[in-house]
């Protein structure tokens, strides 16, 4: 059993459970979680029985996630809701017409005024709804202040929190997950949570999955390791607050946000057992996997999460990254190669360096920034980084190091939203960069 240990200051120091999907146990007090049932008469500690479902009742058991919450007070309490008003966190992704343009942007700044996780929310884009359970919201966020006196959670969907500067530290019902760049969180929908700022200032991104819970992705004939590995999944050890005082309760429901008073912290969970957790997961954990005679694979070999959809290997969402690597195919273009995908492609980056874009041309693609390639949009390397792959001595292995870029790919267009079309950020001149691909067709030399 893992317990959470308090340091002499009385402050609980975070442990982890490991493995993805596991059916974790854990309880803050000794004995607190009931054994042999889930609902017992009485619960130990006089805490009350709560299960929080993350799949239908009669999911598949394989898909099937739901955990048993032992808290202080069940989620029920709390008072009536009101319509929150928040000028960038909305779902309205068919505001404008969504044109098949190659899009970028640059990184979105950090705030002026005080800003935590939630009011520094912005969307980007989107597509499906959350009362369609399909799709997913895309959002950036920089925030230079912790969540005092107020939670929150998403009915809509699981958040995938990417750091891309600063750490968080996300106290969570289940407990508590700590974060910097190139560590994700996974927070399952309807979650409550708080965001803290271990650094005072964090920017990163957002991707709300309202599909199915993302999972790790099968291997085929890769085998029984790789990419992801579970083990590197961790979840939190039992942490509780019995606080009381004048909170605030945030829930984003069908789309848009609504506010409620709690007279009491809703982390107030002090042993809980089960399959629907929140995780974080280090992306330098992934064991990436390439060609080693000549091309290169699919990115799909990228994979670290899928959200499946009715149709059997077209996700819903997947969320890929593109991390250091070595690059020995022979007589290969060795970068992402040229391409039109009936998938849509979101991309971040996190740090570093993306080998299909020059960072020399002018900005171009940096940490921070976005890339937005919808259905059949053709994309690649930009000219400067074209030059360099047909230049390359492919006898010779080459190192991709400080990098580390990540994808959300959808089998639904990804509609950016008025702000973000309209944003001085977006970098109207993004299709300058293939401009320099000259003709070098010649029919009477081979
Ligand atoms: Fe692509």
């Amino acid at each position: 059993m893992n317990r959470p240990t308090r340091n002499d200051m009385g402050v609980v120091v975070s442990r982890y459970l490991s493995g993805f999907g596991n059916e974790h146990a854990t309880e803050a007090l000794p004995g607190a979680l009931p054994v042999g049932q889930n609902s017992p008469q009485k619960v130990p500690y006089g805490l009350y029985a709560e299960q929080l479902s993350g799949t239908a009742f009669t999911a598949p058991r394989h898909a099937n996630r739901r955990s048993w919450l032992y808290r202080i007070r069940p989620a029920a309490l709390h008072g009536a809701f009101a319509p929150c008003a928040h000028p960038h966190f909305h779902n309205r992704f068919e505001e404008l017409p969504t044109p098949p343009d190659q899009m970028r942007w640059s990184p979105f700044p950090l705030p002026d005024a005080p800003a935590d996780f939630v009011d520094g929310i912005f969307t980007i884009a989107g597509n499906g709804s959350a009362a369609a359970q399909a799709g997913c919201g895309l959002y950036v966020y920089a925030c230079n202040r912790p969540m005092q006196d107020r939670f929150f959670y998403d009915a809509d969907g699981e958040l995938v929190i990417v750091p891309q500067q600063g750490r968080l530290r996300i106290a969570t019902e289940l407990g508590v997950l700590e974060i910097e760049p190139q560590q994700i969180a996974l927070v399952p929908r309807g979650l409550r949570f708080r965001v803290e700022l271990p650094d005072g200032t964090a920017r990163g991104y957002v991707g709300e999955n309202f599909g199915a819970p993302l999972r790790l992705p099968e291997l085929g004939p890769i085998g029984s390791n790789s990419l992801a590995n579970p083990r590197d999944f961790e979840a939190p050890a039992a942490a509780y607050e019995d606080i009381e005082g004048e909170f605030e309760l945030i829930a984003k429901f069908q789309g848009a946000l609504w506010s409620a008073p709690i007279d009491h912290s809703p982390l107030d969970v002090v042993a809980w057992h089960g399959s629907n957790a929140p995780y974080r997961y280090d992306l330098r954990r992934f064991n990436t996997i390439g060609s080693i005679s000549y091309d290169h694979p699919d990115p799909s070999i990228f994979t670290v999460l899928t959200s499946p959809s009715d149709t059997p290997g077209t996700a819903n969402i997947d969320f890929v990254i593109f991390p250091p690597r070595w690059l020995v195919a022979e007589h290969t273009f060795r970068p992402p190669w040229f391409h039109r995908n009936v998938m849509s492609e979101f991309m971040g980056l996190i740090h570093g360096e993306y080998d299909a874009k020059d960072a020399g041309a002018g900005g171009g693609f940096v940490p921070g920034g976005i890339s937005l390639h919808n259905c059949m949009s053709g994309h690649g390397p930009d000219a400067v980084s074209h030059a360099k792959a047909i230049a390359t001595n492919t006898s010779r292995p080459q190192h991709i190091t400080d990098t580390m870029a990540f994808m959300f790919e959808s089998r639904y267009v990804i509609h950016p939203v008025r702000q973000a079309l309209e944003s001085p950020q977006r970098q109207r001149d993004y299709q300058q960069c293939w401009q320099g691909l000259r003709k070098h067709f010649d029919p009477r030399q081979r």
